[in-house]
C-alpha cells in the first residue's frame, strides 16, 4: 500500500484492490475498488480517517510506521461497514490508547461487528469539533448513505471533506485524484445508483449540509480524491434531483422469442420518434448497469414471458431490485407474453409498492405477438411521448 502526501501533514494511506470483483456478494465491482484511509498529524494529536477492509490491516499498520506514527490519538470511524472498519481491532492492538469516534448509532455497530469496546468510543455529534492543535476536525452528520450511522469529518483549515462513502466511487486507479473525468462520473454513478438511491431524499438533505461549506477537496474513502469538488457535488445534484430524464428503460427476458419480438418492436419505434431507450438483456446484464439507467429515466417497461404463473425469475428479480432502489422513475408497465394463462403482470407490479409511478395498461400477447398486439404497443408508446413531451 502506498503512502501519498496530500498536503503537509495530510496522507492517504489506504489500499487499492484491484482484483475485487463483488461487494456483499452482490454488486459487481468491474472496476475493482479502493478503501482509502487519511492520515492527519496536527502540532498536538494525529488522527486516523477511516480504515481499510481486514484483509490489508498489516499494510495499513506499516504505513502508519513508516510515517513514523508512535502515538495515535484518535481513529475517525465514519462509517462502520468491515471496508472501512475492518482494520479498526488491528490499529487498535497496534495503538492501544487510539480512542474511536464514531456517531451514536455507530458506537453499538463497532461493538457488535467488530467487537470494539464501548470504552474506547467516544460518540461525537454532528457540528462537534476535534482539535489536534494546529488542525481542526469538525463532524457533519450525512446519514444513510447507506447504513444509518454515517458520518463526514471536514477539516477545517485546509477545506478538505472526508466523506467516506457518500460521494466515492469504487474504482481502482493509481490516479490519486481524479483525472479521467468520465471514467469517474461513471463509477460514482453506479455507486450512488446501487447503494445511495433508495435514501435520495435524505442524501439531497445530507447535500444541503454541505451548502455553508468551502472546500479545496472532498476525499471520499473509495476511488480518487476530488480536487474539482464541484464536479461531483454537481453530479450528486442532478442524480438526486426530482427530474427525470426523457428515457425508457426495458429491462427484459425472453424465452421463445416472442417478448423478444415484442421488445424489439417497442425499442425500434421509440427509437423512430426520437425517444432513448435502452434494452437490458437480463440474462446477460451486468446489474450495476441496469441500477445506473434507473437513476435518471422517466420510464421502465418491464418485458417477461410467463413462466408456469408468473413472470420470469430474473425479471422478478428485476422488480425486486427497482423495489428496493426506489429510483425516480415516474411511469412503469410491463409487456410480454403468455402461452395459456397465469398472473405476470399482476405479479410483478404488486412487487413495486415502493415505486411512485403511473402505470400504463400493459401488453400481454398469447403466444407469438399478432397485428393487435403490435397495436397495443403503438397505444404504449404514444402514451410514453405524450407524458414526456411534458416533462420539465
Ligand atoms: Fe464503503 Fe458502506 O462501505
Amino acid at each position: 500500500m502506498t503512502i501519498r502526501k496530500i498536503k503537509d501533514d495530510i496522507y492517504s494511506i489506504g489500499a487499492v484492490d484491484w482484483d475485487r470483483r463483488l461487494f456483499d456478494e452482490l454488486i459487481p465491482l468491474p472496476d475493482g475498488t479502493s478503501y482509502n484511509a487519511y492520515l492527519i498529524k496536527g502540532n498536538e494529536a494525529t488522527a486516523l480517517i477511516d480504515t481499510v477492509e481486514e484483509k490489508f490491516s498489516d499494510k495499513l499498520v506499516n504505513n502508519l510506521k513508516e510515517l513514523k506514527i508512535d502515538n495515535l490519538d484518535y481513529v475517525i470511524s465514519n462509517h462502520s461497514e468491515p471496508d472501512h472498519s475492518g482494520a479498526l481491532p488491528a490499529v487498535l492492538a497496534e495503538y492501544p490508547e487510539a480512542k474511536v469516534l464514531a456517531s451514536q448509532k455507530a458506537e453499538s455497530m463497532l461493538n457488535d461487528l467488530l467487537e470494539i469496546s464501548k470504552d474506547k468510543i467516544k460518540v461525537v455529534e454532528g457540528g462537534e469539533t476535534l482539535s489536534l492543535g494546529s488542525k481542526t476536525l469538525e463532524f457533519i452528520d450525512t446519514p444513510w448513505v447507506h447504513w444509518p450511522e454515517t458520518i463526514s469529518t471536514y477539516l477545517q483549515e485546509e477545506q478538505i471533506l472526508f466523506s467516506c462513502d457518500f460521494l466515492g466511487s469504487h474504482l481502482a486507479t493509481s490516479d490519486l485524484y481524479v483525472e479521467n473525468k468520465d471514467e469517474v462520473y461513471e463509477a460514482a454513478k453506479r455507486y450512488y445508483a446501487e447503494i445511495m438511491m433508495p435514501f435520495r431524499k435524505i442524501i439531497k438533505n445530507n447535500l444541503k449540509k454541505l451548502d455553508k461549506y468551502e472546500f479545496d477537496l472532498i476525499a471520499p474513502s473509495h476511488g480518487p480524491i476530488y480536487d474539482e469538488p464541484e464536479f461531483i457535488l454537481e453530479a450528486y445534484k442532478e442524480w438526486t434531483s426530482d427530474k427525470v430524464k426523457p428515457e425508457v428503460v426495458v429491462p427484459y427476458v425472453s424465452m421463445h422469442g416472442s417478448t423478444d419480438e415484442m421488445v424489439d418492436y417497442f425499442v425500434d419505434k421509440l427509437m423512430e420518434k426520437g425517444i432513448k431507450v435502452k434494452p437490458f438483456n437480463m440474462t446477460k446484464t451486468d446489474l450495476g448497469d441496469l441500477a445506473i439507467s434507473l437513476v435518471d429515466a422517466a420510464a421502465v417497461i418491464i418485458a417477461s414471458p410467463t413462466v408456469l404463473t408468473g413472470p420470469h425469475p430474473n425479471m422478478a428479480y428485476v422488480a425486486y431490485l427497482a423495489n428496493a432502489l426506489k429510483p425516480k422513475t415516474k411511469y412503469a408497465s410491463v409487456i410480454g407474453s403468455y402461452g395459456w394463462a397465469g398472473n405476470m403482470v399482476d405479479d410483478l407490479v404488486n412487487m413495486l409498492p415502493n415505486l411512485d409511478v403511473e402505470l400504463f395498461d400493459p401488453v400481454l400477447a398469447k403466444g407469438k405477438p399478432e397485428v393487435e398486439d403490435f397495436a397495443e404497443l403503438d397505444r404504449m408508446i404514444a402514451e410514453i411521448e405524450e407524458k414526456f413531451s411534458k416533462l420539465v
